[in-house]
């Protein structure tokens, strides 16, 4: 009755490949600087929790070589059609962040925008286990955490799960998990990977280069 991913359906059910516009809703700031700064031409690069592939349609119009992957069959179908009408190449799969479909070391990059804020703490720390499989020695992982800590309102609608991921009973959220994550959570949950970068955004969004 509260399955996150009924949740995520539910969010990409209105999405219309014809009127959808990519220069609004996308890509993030941050993914367009990681590109510029860490992505060599033609890089592999994973789309983790792709969504409404906003940051992958960017980054296939700059030549990169764009992979996909969403639990939500409705966001993979929108990717797979909206990728069509555009000519982009790409390869859009639903599957779930921790059991990511592709060989050891297939990746250049990961990227993983406003993701990890979303599963619990069990998966988060199954997915890094993933994408350092995924990805090569020379790769490198783009994640953003959402700002920390929220505002109690958001917590009124929500139950606290034992692991301290919040899911939500009420409201148009109903279903959503949603982690807050501290800093030094976050560095806890990524002590497989080597941090090249840990930043803040003036919105107080964390964003994290890391390498395996
Ligand atoms: C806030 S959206 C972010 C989408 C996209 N990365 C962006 O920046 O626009 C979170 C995405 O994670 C996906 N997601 C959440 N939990 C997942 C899981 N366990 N496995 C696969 N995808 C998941 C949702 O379907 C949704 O598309």
């Amino acid at each position: 009755m509260f399955d996150p991913k009924e949740y995520w359906e539910r969010c990409f059910a209105g999405l219309d490949d014809g009127t959808y516009d990519v220069s609004i809703i996308g890509p993030a700031d941050a993914c367009i600087a990681y590109c510029d700064r860490f992505l060599g031409h033609g890089s592999k690069i994973l789309d983790l929790g792709c969504g409404a592939c906003n940051n992958a349609q960017y980054m296939a119009q700059r030549g990169f070589d764009v992979y996909g992957i969403d639990f939500s069959h409705k966001a993979i179908d929108f990717c797979r059609r909206r990728f069509n009408a555009l000519t982009l190449s790409g390869d859009f799969r639903t599957g779930s962040l921790d059991a990511i479909p592709f060989p050891h070391s297939f990746f250049d990059s990961v990227v993983s925008l406003a993701v990890m804020d979303h599963v619990t703490l069990a998966t988060a720390a199954a997915t890094c286990r993933e994408i350092k499989r995924v990805l090569t020695t020379t790769g490198t992982v783009l994640f953003t955490f959402a700002p920390f800590p929220v505002d109690n309102k958001i917590i009124d609608e929500a139950e606290v799960l034992p692991d301290g991921t919040m899911k939500f009973i009420y409201g148009v959220q109903k279903g959503m998990l949603f982690r807050q994550y501290s800093d030094s959570e976050i560095r806890y949950l990524l002590q497989g990977f080597t941090i090249a970068e840990f930043t803040h955004t003036d919105h107080g969004t964390r964003i994290i280069i890391a390498r395996p």
